[in-house]
C-alpha cells in the first residue's frame, strides 16, 4: 500500500455525517421517497475521513456503495434515522446531508393495501416527521460544531438563514434544487454557505470538491477546540 503522508488535521475526530433520503412504509410493499442520491453526502464522509476524522455516516437507502473503509449505518425511515444519529453521540462535529421525508404515513398497513372494487384509492394521513438536525442542534450532547443542509427552490438565503436560527446551526450548505440537471440526484452542485456572519456562495463545482471543500472549512473551525 501507498502510504499516504498527507496532513490530517482531523485525527482523532469523531464525526456524524447523514447521507441519503428516507423511506416512509405505506404498508409492507410501498413507501414514500424523494430524489436524493447520496452522493454528496458520502461524498462529504468520504473527504472528513480522508483528513483523518473518525466519521461515522448514517445512510438512507441509496444506490451508491458505502464509502471505503467508513463505519456506516444503514436505515430507512426518518425515526430510524433520528436514533441512529442519537445513539452515535457525542461528536465533535455533524454534518446533516440527508434529505429526510418531512412527513410519514400516520400509521401504515400491516398488510399491503388491496384494490377494493367500489371503494377508491386510499387516502393517506400524514404526519411529520422529528427534525433530526434540529433535535441534534438543541442537544444536551449538541456536537461542537453542526452543519445543515437546504434544499430550497427559491429565496434560497433568506430560507437557509430562518433554517439556520431554527435549528441551532453553525452554518448551512444551501442549494437550489430546482435547477435543470441540479443537485438532486447529479453529479454537480452549486452552494452558498450561510452563516451568522454572511454568505459564501461558491463556484458550480463536482459534488466530490464541495465535500473537499467543506471538509476544509470543518477542519478550520475544530482547529482551536480541544481535542
Ligand atoms: N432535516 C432533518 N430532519 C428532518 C428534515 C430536515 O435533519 N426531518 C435536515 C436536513 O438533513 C438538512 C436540513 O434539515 O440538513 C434542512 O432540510 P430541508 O428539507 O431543506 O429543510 P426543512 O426544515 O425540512 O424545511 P422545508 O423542507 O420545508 O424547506
Ligand atoms: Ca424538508
Amino acid at each position: 500500500a501507498r502510504l499516504d503522508t498527507r496532513p490530517k488535521p482531523l485525527a482523532g475526530r469523531r464525526i456524524i455525517v447523514t447521507s441519503g433520503p428516507t423511506h416512509e412504509p405505506i404498508d409492507p410493499v410501498r413507501y414514500i421517497a424523494n430524489r436524493s442520491s447520496g452522493k454528496q453526502g458520502h461524498a462529504i464522509a468520504a473527504a472528513l475521513a480522508r483528513l483523518g476524522a473518525d466519521v461515522r455516516l448514517v445512510s438512507g437507502p441509496v444506490g451508491i456503495p458505502d464509502p471505503a473503509g467508513i463505519d456506516t449505518i444503514h436505515v430507512e425511515s426518518a425515526r430510524e434515522m433520528r436514533d441512529a444519529v442519537e445513539g452515535l453521540l457525542p461528536a465533535d462535529a455533524a454534518v446533516f446531508v440527508a434529505a429526510v421525508a418531512d412527513w410519514r404515513t400516520a400509521n401504515s398497513a400491516d398488510e399491503k393495501i388491496k384494490k377494493v372494487p367500489g371503494d377508491g384509492p386510499p387516502t393517506l394521513q400524514m404526519v411529520e416527521n422529528p427534525d433530526i438536525l434540529a433535535t441534534i442542534g438543541h442537544h444536551r450532547n449538541r456536537p461542537y460544531l453542526v452543519v445543515g443542509f437546504a434544499a430550497e427552490t427559491q429565496n434560497i438565503v433568506a430560507n437557509a438563514e430562518t433554517k439556520l436560527k431554527k435549528k441551532g446551526v453553525d452554518f448551512i450548505v444551501a442549494n437550489d434544487v430546482s435547477a435543470a440537471g441540479g443537485a438532486m440526484g447529479g453529479d454537480r452542485n452549486r452552494v452558498k454557505i450561510v452563516s451568522r456572519t454572511g454568505v459564501e456562495a461558491w463556484p458550480d463545482m463536482s459534488k466530490d470538491e464541495v465535500a473537499a471543500r467543506l471538509a476544509d472549512v470543518i477542519a478550520e473551525r475544530l482547529k482551536t477546540v480541544a481535542v
